[in-house]
């Protein structure tokens, strides 16, 4: 199958066609004699004893003082994992690498949207996180604050994250796609005391006044006591409140350089992260130091059969992520890799900048989203064609279903045939990988996620009533709890319970996600069986937005779906109700759209704006959700039975058929 460069459109097509009919493809003989892991008993030691798998990998970190137990399952679901062990993830990250000598090796090939380059050893990493980290103690930082984070892909995301690290000072980095107002709400949910955000940021050759942006929402937050800015896209005029704001540079210049880094009990939290739920509150995923470092750095060497002296590692998500977190910055660097850090769009300044860069930094591990694939086919082979990608030696996929056709592109034109694919599924929650294959090991089969990472228990169950399910659909459920898992919602450990162990026990972790699971055993991830949409991989509940667009005026009332799309997975479709009279124009959808951009972040407009007259509700009022997205994707209408008011069916239907 392999080798073969893809010719003309019709003959990939083709070829593509054919390798659908293919059902697994095994791990290249040339790759599993070089593999880490190519025994598969590894499954069977580590389901034997779990415990003593995972203690295996925790004796892989530097402790400063080890563990006395390794699970505490005392009181479920609040697990705890290596109690009474002290380490520091920026220790582990950064100082161990340089005394073992490694220090000139480059941590990070950033490189910038106007072709800026800056290769960042582990020497400089451990010099400049120790200034900042002093420096964060002279701002009043103290063990167990909360510190803020809205950076763009840049070295100093890195630095400002290990450098909360080494303190214990929990971080809470926000996505340099939400808006300020995301901002402030989860820097008022996290009681957050310092916030370190930047001039401003560079998109596709347009700069964003971030702190500009900052200052107009975050004026009023008291718990908020400095604002620490990092110049990047050198603007000028950038406004500094006296008493409040420092620069970055200033702030670090003047900082102790030696901070050595505090050891800190197993249990530590490492830092909050906000992923969207069912409602419109976002949840604060807690994430502590020891299970989840041990998880991370775990699933970082086997997943992507990581050789550090010779690798050169992109994962191509954003820091602002778990993505971003859990495999650009602690994996990696816990296990010494040389990482690509790529600041920018992957159409700017053209469209085969991916390729540029692995090119020139001779990527050998690209781990990327299914609907960035799903763009380069888009646009077309010859881009990719144009590079050399002789060095890829693996591939990976993360954030959504990756269709078989988007993975036998990849395969194909991407990792030219001899790549082995590791499609991972995790979640904020899971902290690390917990579903995928293992690349010397595992056959695999293109849209599954496979077999569970060893260690990990999981298993598709009866919606009804929690029994396994032989064949068919059910709901994934993970059944044993595993280092990395989340310890709870920050300052919301009833609604933790509620939303993830309520439903079959508080043994069992629902994950939200339907699944399937085939004959050998394998995985297919279906969707999310709560009200979360996925767009391009991001995370999004249906409530937040509806929230945001019932904030304008005009609008009385806005359900919110997820619709299949072929480019971003799924879609934001918006059925809305105007007040009064109001009729819908276009003025008003870029109105909404603008309200939803301001409120959340671009990412979360609505890709399609359906107004209706009335919404179909239940008796009790609730909006039946399933119907529209019937009726957005054109499918005959589910049971109607339920409705309040039927009518309102086909009244939509017929808007619908208007507007089209
Ligand atoms: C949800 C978690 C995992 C980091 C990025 C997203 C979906 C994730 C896969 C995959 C099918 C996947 C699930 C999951 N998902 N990876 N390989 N195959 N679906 O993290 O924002 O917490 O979202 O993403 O629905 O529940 P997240």
């Amino acid at each position: 199958m392999a080798g073969t460069a893809a010719g003309d459109g019709e003959t990939l097509e083709r070829e593509l066609d054919e390798m659908l009919e293919i059902e697994r493809f095994d791990p290249p003989e040339e790759f599993r004699r070089q593999a880490l892991l190519s025994d598969p008993a590894i499954y069977e030691q580590a389901a034997a004893d779990p415990q003593g798998w995972w203690a295996g990998q925790a004796e892989a970190l530097h402790w400063f003082e080890p563990w006395e137990t390794v699970l505490d399952d005392s009181d479920p679901p609040f697990y705890k994992w290596f109690t009474g062990g002290k380490l520091n993830a920026s220790y582990n990250c950064l100082d161990r690498h340089v005394e073992a000598g490694i220090g000139d090796r480059v941590a990070y090939h950033w490189r910038g949207e106007e072709g800026e380059r800056r290769d960042v050893t582990y020497a400089d990493l451990h010099r400049d996180v120790q200034r900042f980290a002093n420096a964060l103690k002279d701002l009043g930082v103290r063990q167990g604050d909360v510190v803020g984070i809205y950076l763009p892909m840049i070295p100093e995301v890195v630095v400002a994250m290990l450098a909360c690290a080494r303190i214990g000072a929990p971080h809470n980095v926000v996505f340099g796609g939400f808006s300020a107002e995301s901002v402030k709400e989860r820097m008022e949910f996290s009681e957050a005391k310092v916030l370190i955000t930047v001039d401003g940021a560079r998109r596709k050759g347009k700069t964003a006044p971030i702190k500009a942006s900052v200052d107009e929402v975050m004026g009023d937050l008291d718990s908020l006591k400095t604002v620490v800015v990092v110049r990047h896209a050198g603007l000028d005029g950038v406004p500094m409140s006296d008493g409040r704001d420092v620069w970055y540079d200033e702030v670090c210049a003047a900082a102790d350089p030696v901070c050595p880094a505090e050891p800190l009990d197993a249990e530590h939290p490492l830092f909050i992260l906000y992923t969207s739920g069912s409602t419109a509150s976002p949840k604060g995923i807690l994430h502590t130091t020891g299970g989840y470092l041990t998880g991370v750095s775990t699933t970082h060497r086997h997943v992507f059969d990581l050789k550090p002296e010779s690798d050169v590692y992109w994962c191509a998500a954003d820091v602002g992520w778990i993505t971003g977190h859990s495999y650009i910055v602690y994996g990696p660097l816990a296990n010494g890799a040389t990482s690509v850090m790529w600041e920018g769009a992957p159409d700017y300044p053209h469209r085969g900048i991916w390729w540029e860069v692995a090119q020139e930094t001779r990527a050998t591990i690209l781990y990327a989203a299914p609907t960035a694939i799903r763009t380069f086919m888009k646009w077309g082979h010859e881009i990719p064609e144009g590079y050399d990608l002789s060095a890829l030696r693996l591939l990976g996929s993360v954030g959504e279903p990756i269709n078989p056709k988007a993975w036998l592109w990849y395969h194909k034109v991407i990792g030219g045939g001899r790549c082995p694919i590791v499609d991972t599924w995790w979640q904020t929650e899971t902290g690390a990988i917990m579903i995928t294959p293992l690349p010397g090991i595992t056959s695999t089969k293109p849209g599954s996620a496979t077999r569970p990472f060893p260690g990990v228990f999981a298993e598709v169950v009866s919606e009804a009533d929690g029994t396994p399910v032989e064949s068919g659909q059910g709901l994934l459920v993970l059944t044993q709890p595993w280092p990395s898992m989340l310890r709870t919602l920050y300052k919301e450990h009833d609604r933790f319970v509620e939303t993830y162990f309520a439903r079959f026990g508080k043994e069992t972790y629902l994950v939200g996600d339907a699944a399937r699971a085939d004959r050998d055993g394998y995985f297919w991830i279906i969707g999310r069986i709560d009200d979360v949409v996925n767009v391009s991989g991001h995370r999004l509940s249906t409530a937040e937005v509806e929230s945001a667009i019932v904030a304008h005026e005009k609008v009385a009332e806005a359900a919110v779906i997820g619709q299949s799309d072929d480019d971003t997975g799924q879609a934001i479709a918006a059925f809305v109700t105007l007040n009064g009279e109001i009729e819908g124009t276009d003025e008003l959808v870029a109105e909404i759209g603008a309200v939803v951009a301001e409120r959340i972040g671009k990412f979360a407009r609505p890709k399609r704006i359906i107004w209706a007259d009335d919404l179909p509700k239940t008796r009790s009022g609730k909006i039946m959700r399933r119907l529209l997205r019937d009726i957005a994707e054109g499918r005959a209408l589910g049971d109607v039975t339920t409705l309040r008011d039927p009518s309102v069916m086909a009244a939509l239907e017929s808007q619908i058929q208007d507007a089209e």
